[in-house]
């Protein structure tokens, strides 16, 4: 082991903690197939998934990257088996609960976004409470993306701006990009720097379709419930050897 991935506790001395991206996605993938290759059920994956996006989350804190978004059901997933989806459902509304906690303690300032009305009323409950619970906090911006689709978050925003256009609030020549990621769910959030994906996929299956226009992507065969921070780190190097151009030359 080298001297900067012992513990990993502090950022590894070979990241420029100047160059670090501010706001790091994640569409966590393979926690289906870790399982399969281990002879254990699919909600076993889901359940180590969730170990590790802890552990990613602690690690943003640790290292100071100030947000973490992350893909955890898409629009899509609904078409997944009912004993899946259910699973996943009681998951989310457990670790909205178990982790409010640290959550609090920790100063992370939790954030959930998609079309969550047709959520469990349960699910939706412990979202509002945890989103309540940590609105004044300061440290790391947890995003979570859950009945999140990126086409159907742009749909709503240009049906609230086409309402306001109609209502003569506004006028047609005011809108603008600004505007327009003035009405996404990620309001106020920058635009992430980097996106993740693990397990090898080279998609971005309908996240953040507007907000990563600039982002640098990273794909990796890793699979989610094994993307530890030597995984991260290695994201982080990656991302620190490209050349961020933002179309210039
Ligand atoms: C994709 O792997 C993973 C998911 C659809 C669920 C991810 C959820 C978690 C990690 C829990 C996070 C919890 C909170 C509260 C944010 P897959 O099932 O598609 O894997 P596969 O492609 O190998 O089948």
């Amino acid at each position: 082991m080298t001297p900067n991935t012992t513990s990993l506790i502090e950022l590894p001395t070979d990241l420029d903690g100047t160059q670090l991206p501010q706001h790091v996605a994640a569409i966590m993938d393979g926690n289906g197939r870790w399982a399969k290759q281990r002879g254990l059920p699919r909600m076993m994956g889901h359940k180590r998934g969730a170990a590790a996006l802890k552990d990613l989350l602690r690690c943003c804190k640790d290292w100071g990257i100030g947000a973490l978004t992350v893909y955890a059901f898409s629009t899509e997933n609904w078409g997944r088996s009912m004993e899946e989806v259910d699973f996943l459902m009681t998951l989310f509304e457990n670790l909205f609960q178990a982790e409010l906690a640290e959550m609090v303690l920790e100063g992370v300032k939790l954030e959930v976004v998609g079309d969550l009305a047709h959520l469990s009323p349960s699910l939706y409950r412990a979202i509002d409470r945890a989103k309540t619970a940590t609105q004044h906090n300061q440290g790391v911006r947890f995003t979570v993306a859950i009945n999140y689709g990126g086409r159907q978050e742009i749909v709503r925003a240009c049906q609230t701006i086409a309402t306001q256009v109609r209502a003569g609030e506004i006028e047609v020549a005011d809108i603008d990009e600004n505007l327009l990621s003035e009405h996404l769910d990620t309001a106020n959030l920058p635009d992430p720097d980097l996106l993740i994906r693990t397990s090898g996929e080279m998609r971005i299956s309908n996240f953040l379709l507007w907000q990563l226009a600039y982002a640098e992507i990273y794909v990796t065969d890793t699979l989610w419930p094994d993307f530890d921070r030597r995984a991260f780190h290695q994201a982080l190097l990656n991302y620190q050897q490209r050349h961020r151009r933002f179309g210039k030359a």
